[in-house]
């Protein structure tokens, strides 16, 4: 069932108001802002630390961007791709689809290679790096994180590896509704599988062109409880706050990154 709480605070706008264009205008048309930098830095970290390559990967609530799956290639066979906006997917779509002179993530393409030790990639390794993304990333997927089973029932545990910046805790300004739908896109993962999560910082609206959207004004303290709560190994949860002052004018002047890995199941004797 979807979840019957809903944006009561009308200074937020609505989802039916998001327009793809504005957000990587916002945010990902210039420069790789120094929040986006150090949470690329710690996702390739968390996966390089993994030593093998993940079989099935996700990459949950991925809007109109691509960065995090360019991350992501090099460490997992095959990434799937899902959000709520058909039109985000749609955008995500083109540029898979598109040559490989398509200008738009290539900066991002550049700095994930510098973070795995390429000082000044070029140009051919980044072609190579966008090529392996659009040969790994496979379903693109229209999906409600308030839906118990978001992707239904044949995904349930099916993701070894699971990736999802600043979508949980944009869906609402309810913090019971990043609860619920965290536990909900962490039931698709894998026992022993990897998490990794990104999200605003004590955050109560953030801006998208002239628009703000929720945010679930999180702590370090919500994100560590949550992941407790849904069956991470308490000694694999990494949860950090990284400061970003410069964004105020966002709505935020902090990030959470986390990561942690589900616990096995163990048989009772
Ligand atoms: C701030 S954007 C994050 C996009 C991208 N992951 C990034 O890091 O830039 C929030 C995303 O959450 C998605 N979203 C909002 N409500 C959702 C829901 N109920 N289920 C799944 N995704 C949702 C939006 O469509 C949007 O793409």
């Amino acid at each position: 069932m979807v979840d019957g709480i809903t944006n009561r605070n009308p200074l937020v706008a609505d989802y039916s108001e998001w327009r793809a264009r504005d957000y990587f205008q916002t945010y990902y048309s210039e420069v790789v802002l120094p929040d986006e930098q150090a949470v690329l830095a710690y996702q390739i970290d968390v996966l390089r630390a993994a030593r093998a390559r993940f079989g099935r990967g996700l990459e949950y609530g991925c809007g109109p961007t691509l960065h995090r799956a360019i991350a992501a290639s090099r460490y997992a066979f095959r990434i799937d791709m899902a959000d709520w906006l058909a039109d985000n997917l749609a955008e995500a779509r083109t540029w898979l689809c598109a040559d490989d002179d398509a200008p738009e993530w290539k900066r991002f393409t550049r700095y994930v290679l510098a973070c795995e030790g390429h000082t000044r990639p070029n140009h051919r390794k980044v072609l190579q790096r966008e090529a392996l993304t659009r040969k790994v990333v496979r379903g693109l997927y229209v999906s409600d994180a308030r839906l118990r089973q978001p992707l239904g029932p044949s995904r349930e545990e099916f993701y070894d590896l699971i990736i999802t910046g600043f979508c949980i805790d944009a869906i609402s300004a309810d913090p019971r509704v990043f609860r619920r739908c965290l536990r909900n896109v962490t039931s698709m993962l894998q026992p022993g599988g990897t998490f990794i999560i990104h999200a605003l910082h004590q955050c109560k609206a953030y801006k998208c062109g002239d628009r703000m959207f929720p945010g679930s004004n999180l702590t370090i303290d919500t994100m560590r409880e949550c992941m407790l709560e849904n069956g991470f190994a308490n000694s694999s949860i990494d949860v950090q706050v990284i400061p970003c002052p410069d964004n105020r004018q966002y709505g935020y002047s902090g990030i959470l990154t986390a990561s942690a890995r589900k616990a096995t199941k163990t048989r009772r004797g």
